[in-house]
Parts: C-alpha cells; structure tokens; sequence
C-alpha cells in the first residue's frame, strides 16, 4: 500500500480508504448487510495494508455501523482508524448530542470514533448546528478521550465551503464530492485547494460517481481508453486522476464486491501516490469531454430561466436528463424525477410548463425548453 499525508496529523493514511455506504446486501435489501461477504472484503482491504474505515449513522438505513463493528473483531479495530458522522438529521436540540454518540458506540462496538464528521454539511444545517452549540459539545469529546479528530463532509456551494473551513480551527479534515466528471461541483478542485492550503486532510468521495464511471463506458469514451499510450481500466483511470492532486489525502471508494476491493487495493499499491502525467490528463480530459458530448440539452445550469411562475425546476430536470444520456438510467433516475428523492418534485415537473416562452427568451444557450421539456418528461416518465 503507498500512503499520503494529513498536514495536522502524525500518522499517514493510506492512499485508499474503505467506505461502507456500499456493502455487499442481500435480497436487495440494504438494511440486510451480508455480513459475513462485508466481514472478508473489509479483512482484505486492512490486510493489504487499507488503514482507515469510513461509515455512518445512517448507512444502510442504520445498520451500517453494526455490521462494521462485525467485521472488525478479532483484533481488526485496533488496525485501522474508524470514521463515524454525527446524525445531524437525527437530533432535534443539544440535549439529543450525547444520546446519538453513545448510540453509536454501542453500535461500533468501541468506545472511541478515531475520525468524527459532522455529516453532509449544507448551509441551513451548519448554521442549526452551530447555533446548538455543536463546537463545544464535539470539543468535549476530543477532551474526555472520545474522538481523536474532527471534520465535516460536505454538500453545497463553493463559497459556502470556504466559510465552514474558516468558521473552526481545529477541523483537522474534510470529506467532499470529486472526481474527474465534477471538478468544479460544490467544493470542487478549489475547495480542495482551499481546505489543503489552511492544512486540512482532504478525503474524497464519490470517486467514481457512485460507480457511474466504472460501469460499461459509452462507446465514445470507451474509445478514448482504447487509443491511450497505456492501457488501464476506467476505474484506475479515474483513481489515478484523483491522486494526482497533491492535496488529496484519501481517496475512499464505496466496495460492492471482493473483485472491487482486489481490483481498487491493486491499483491503490502500484499507484496511490503517482501523478498522471501531461499526455495522460490530456486522455482523461478527452474521456471527461466524450462524456459531456453525450449530453443532448446544451444546459449549463445558470439558471437565467429561473424562476419559472410555475414552479417547473428546468436546470434540474435538464441536470437528470443529460445524466441519464451520459451515464444511463438507473433506478436512482425515476426517483429523481418527481420521485421525492433529491430532484424534482411532483409540482415542479415538466407538466406545469404553459408554454409561456419566458425561459426560453433568457436563456444565454437560446433552448427551446419548453419543446424540450415535453421529451425529457415522457422519456422520463416511461423509464421502467
Ligand atoms: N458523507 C457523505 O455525505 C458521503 C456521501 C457519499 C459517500 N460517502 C463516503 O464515501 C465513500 C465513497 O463514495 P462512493 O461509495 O460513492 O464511491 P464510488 O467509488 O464513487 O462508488 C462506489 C461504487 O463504484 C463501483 N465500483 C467500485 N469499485 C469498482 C471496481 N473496481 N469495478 C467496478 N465498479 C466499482 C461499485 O458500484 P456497483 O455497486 O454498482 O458495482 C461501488 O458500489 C462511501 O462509501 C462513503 O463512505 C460519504
């Protein structure tokens, strides 16, 4: 395994982390974690030298941190450092802290959370948080013995990345959003720097989209592999292209299966710590634009088209439909799309469009959106 580095922090993590937001499940069930499958990948990764395990509260509907603490008995704890996140969904007031950290515990089945992260931090959260005193009451822990480091993961602006970075001195790391399909997606390649620059450890998620860029490539792309100096596979290529950032820390990867974690703890071991070189960040710079090619609606999600009088959300519903073009439908498409999950509500889809033509007059990419909302509603609509 090769190893990098946390500025504040004498200890090297290694160039690969385990995330368990995606373990292995049965009959599809993600509360069922099949735990014995979960038990050898995580036994693999922290035999082949993986040092550090990132899970949560709320993984696997609440049962991811149970199953951790499954597979790291019989002296496994002790090997690794062990990332939990404070619930922040999950508490109402400061008196509800200390009831959700202990519950942790006793799930882990440990009685101290090496990396502790306030959980997808957005603004209307961050701002509750801190208001309830979340500083104090995380710095209590750090005091009895609890927690050894904290930080935060992050979900939402830039600028507003920044501000949580400066609000706390003794963040020690963060967890953000990053891969080479979204380089300047909330905090993005600048954040990244940012967070290096006042010596955080910069841990990254979602390093393969969620798996988007590991699946079988559009032929476009695939041929961008194809004619590259050295063959790799997108999995390593998009790995490598991470870990050329300097600033990065870690890069934790979601494992569904033990060929992923053979694969990824391979790649990690010849390459955790190299750097693409020009030529090579040019081919993935061309897989990255091969990519976009795909999208049909020339959105850019500036939003001149907002607000629409009738609530119709046309930048986000353009977002789910180029998706879907780029990387495929999944199941996470039709949630998305008035589903109740994370997109468009039923009262902002394309059916409430009159036709009315305000948009399409401020949009700087001169759409036809009304036009094109009809297509991408029955094509989304008729997703099986
Ligand atoms: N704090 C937060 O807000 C937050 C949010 C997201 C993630 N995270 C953390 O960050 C970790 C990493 O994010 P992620 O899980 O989204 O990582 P990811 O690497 O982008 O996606 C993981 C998925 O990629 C696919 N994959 C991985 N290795 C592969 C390989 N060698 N070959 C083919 N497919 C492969 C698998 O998909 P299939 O299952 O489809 O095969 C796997 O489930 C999470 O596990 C979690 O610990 C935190």
């Amino acid at each position: 395994m090769q190893y990098r580095k946390i500025p504040k922090i004498d200890w090297k993590p290694s160039s690969l982390g385990f995330g368990a937001m995606r373990l292995p499940i049965i009959n599809g069930n993600q509360a069922k974690v099949d735990i014995p499958a979960a038990t050898q990948m995580i036994r693999y990764a922290i035999n082949h030298g993986v040092n550090y395990l990132d899970t949560a509260y709320f993984y696997h509907n609440g049962y991811a941190e149970q199953a951790v603490a499954q597979a790291l008995k019989d002296g496994y704890r002790e090997k690794i450092k062990l990332a939990t996140k404070f619930p922040a969904r999950e508490v109402k007031s400061r008196a509800d802290f200390d009831g959700a950290f202990e519950r942790q515990l006793e799930r882990l089945q440990t009685d101290k959370i090496d990396f502790y992260l306030l959980h997808g931090l957005h603004r209307p959260m961050w701002d509750e948080l801190r208001d309830m005193g979340i500083i104090p009451w995380l710095e209590s822990k750090v005091t009895d013995g609890r927690v050894d480091y904290l930080g935060f993961s992050f979900h939402d602006e830039l600028e507003y990345f920044k501000s949580i970075v400066d609000a706390y001195d003794n963040w020690a790391f963060c967890q953000v959003h990053f891969n080479y399909m979204d380089v300047d997606y909330q905090a993005g390649r600048r954040g990244i720097e940012y967070a290096a620059g006042k010596n955080l450890g910069v841990f990254i998620m979602e390093p393969l989209r969620g798996g988007q860029l590991a699946q079988k490539q559009p032929e476009p792309v695939a041929k961008v592999w194809e004619n590259a100096r050295v063959q790799r596979t997108p999995v390593e290529w998009a790995l490598r292209w991470i870990w050329s950032y300097q600033e990065v820390s870690m890069i934790l990867s979601g494992m569904s299966t033990m060929e992923q974690v053979i694969e990824n703890v391979a790649i990690a071991e010849r390459s955790g710590n190299s750097r693409l070189n020009k030529r090579e960040l040019v081919t993935v710079e061309q897989a990255r634009q091969a990519y976009k090619d795909l999208q049909p609606v020339p959105c850019t999600g500036c939003r001149y088209c907002m607000p629409c009088e009738n609530s119709v959300e046309i930048p986000v519903i353009f977002r789910i439909y180029n998706e879907m073009k780029m990387y495929g439908a999944t199941p996470m498409t039709k949630m998305l799309y008035g589903g109740g999950f994370w997109g468009v509500t039923q009262e902002q889809n394309a059916t409430h469009c009159i036709e009315c033509g305000k948009c399409s007059e401020a949009c700087p990419q001169h759409i036809e959106i009304s036009d094109w909302l009809k297509k991408v509603h029955q094509e989304l609509t008729g997703l099986k």
